[in-house]
């Protein structure tokens, strides 16, 4: 297992638009260490996946992103930087609380509300990935949440305790660090099976929507190519890209 790569070098920024696009502009500019993290305390343009912003109130949260070149990867298994990156979240939050998942592909929820969203946006070069940026939106201190983002919430508003910013921040880089390192070590059958024993809804009846119809099925898992898979009640079973299928909420 390689030492820490992740948050040898941490960037921090008072304010900035979105700590993605500041990442970007540094890799344009010159070479940006593999782990390097980027953190604002305050994000004004915080972007979410699908061009939705991300609320995040100044001083509170926790708002970065991390710079890796993971050119070990092929394209066709890119879903698998994407799962070390949740099971280090995930494994961050379950040590303050239970009920943590993964809502497939990418949101770390508690119960039924998010607390934490991320957006990975790959650089390829030559049918390589030649950087990675990997932002983390980690709702840890905020009491309200105005926007109409769907369900947020966050780990004080869970626990009712207050954390230590620089704390977590060292904890949750530990965390993502091991699951990367698991990577690029080719432990792919591990990672495999935590995430999908880590996922939202596992194996539970609940309703879901496609381009079809509405139907009642569980999620039994990921393909290889990270679709998720969902059995309808016939036994029939859906496999799913992103934005394909949505989760009926209660
Ligand atoms: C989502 O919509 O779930 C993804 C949210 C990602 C938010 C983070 S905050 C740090 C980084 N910078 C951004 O502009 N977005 C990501």
């Amino acid at each position: 297992m390689k030492s820490q790569i992740i948050g040898q070098t941490v960037v921090f920024l008072e304010q900035v638009g979105s700590t993605n696009n500041y990442a970007s502009s540094q890799l344009r500019e010159r070479e940006v260490e593999e782990g390097t993290v980027f953190l604002a305390v305050s994000q004004v343009k915080g972007r979410g996946q699908q061009a939705n912003i991300w609320e995040s109130e100044s001083g509170k949260n926790l708002t970065f992103s991390i710079v890796l070149h993971p050119d070990f990867l092929e394209i066709k298994d890119q879903f698998l930087l994407s799962k070390a990156i949740c099971l280090g979240l995930k494994e961050f939050l379950d040590t303050f609380c239970p009920h943590v998942s993964i809502k497939w592909p990418n949101d770390i929820y508690i119960g039924d509300r998010k607390v934490c969203g991320i957006l990975i946006e790959n650089a390829i070069m030559h049918g390589r990935f030649s950087s990675s940026v990997v932002g983390i939106g980690l709702n840890i201190n905020q009491d309200h949440f105005v926007s109409d983002a769907p369900n947020p919430v966050s780990l004080k508003q869970v626990t009712g305790d207050e954390y230590d910013l620089k704390e977590s921040l060292e904890l949750v880089l530990s965390k993502i660090d091991r699951f990367y390192c698991q990577l690029i070590d080719g432990e792919v059958g591990t990672l495999n099976q935590m995430f999908v024993s880590s996922l939202y809804r596992l194996n539970e009846w609940h309703y879901y929507r496609d381009e079809q119809q509405t139907y009642r099925g569980r999620i039994i898992g990921v393909n290889e190519i990270g679709q998720l898979r969902i059995e309808e009640e016939s036994g029939k079973i859906n496999e799913y890209h992103f934005k394909e299928v949505s989760y009926i909420m209660k």
